[in-house]
């Protein structure tokens, strides 16, 4: 595949963040009340990819979501909030970090339910990725985020290069199963 053009421009942080806020229906929840995973997996990714289309300004898709701590249930009828904002500029990728509130409509509390990283790359209308603008991390809170982006990226590389392998030997067992 070519490589997609040098993309000379610089965004802040600020200029990436975005916001979603939802009301938990009936739909969104199990038998006990309490908001399903999979939907709140769904919001995390939407709202990433909202800071990720602010930064790339071109068509965006998932390439990994990093593992999702929940540490409190979202209960019907609660609003959640989701805050996301891009912490690093790759070649063609981005990471974007999700953080989501639940606030209890009676009491007005506030309480903090989930956390995700995210990794988007930017492509084409034809699905041939896209270099992205350089991110500029601005406040001490940024310039860490920003750092820790790369040694999550790293890690995530290394866990590749693993599956990759996995894969490798696992469809070479397959073309060649043991004899009985
Ligand atoms: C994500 C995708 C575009 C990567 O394509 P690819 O040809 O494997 O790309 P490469 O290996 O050359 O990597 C391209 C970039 O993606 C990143 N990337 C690819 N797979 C990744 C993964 N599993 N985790 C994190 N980053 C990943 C690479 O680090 C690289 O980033 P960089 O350009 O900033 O250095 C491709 O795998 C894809 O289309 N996947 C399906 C996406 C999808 O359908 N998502 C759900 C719906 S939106």
């Amino acid at each position: 595949m070519n490589e997609p053009e040098r993309n000379c421009l610089v965004r802040t942080v600020a200029s990436t963040q975005s916001e979603m806020t939802e009301i938990i229906l009936p739909n969104d929840t199990n038998i006990l009340g309490n908001l399903l995973g999979g939907r709140l997996m769904h919001f995390i990714d939407l709202t990433g990819a909202m800071a990720a289309y602010r930064h790339s300004r071109t068509h965006v898709v998932t390439a990994a979501m990093d593992h999702i701590d929940f540490i409190r249930p979202v209960r019907l009828g609660d609003l959640l909030t989701l805050k996301s904002s891009v912490n690093r500029a790759f070649t063609s990728s981005m990471e974007v970090g999700v953080k989501v509130w639940a606030e209890n409509t009676r009491t007005g509390g506030v309480v903090h339910v989930a956390s995700a990283y995210l990794v988007f790359v930017a492509v084409d209308e034809h699905g041939r990725r896209q270099n992205v603008p350089e991110l500029l991390p601005e406040t001490p809170d940024e310039i860490r985020r920003h750092a820790d982006a790369l040694r999550r990226r790293e890690h995530r590389e290394r866990e590749r290069v693993r599956q990759s392998r996995e894969r490798e030997v696992t469809a070479a067992q397959d073309a060649c199963p043991p004899q009985p």
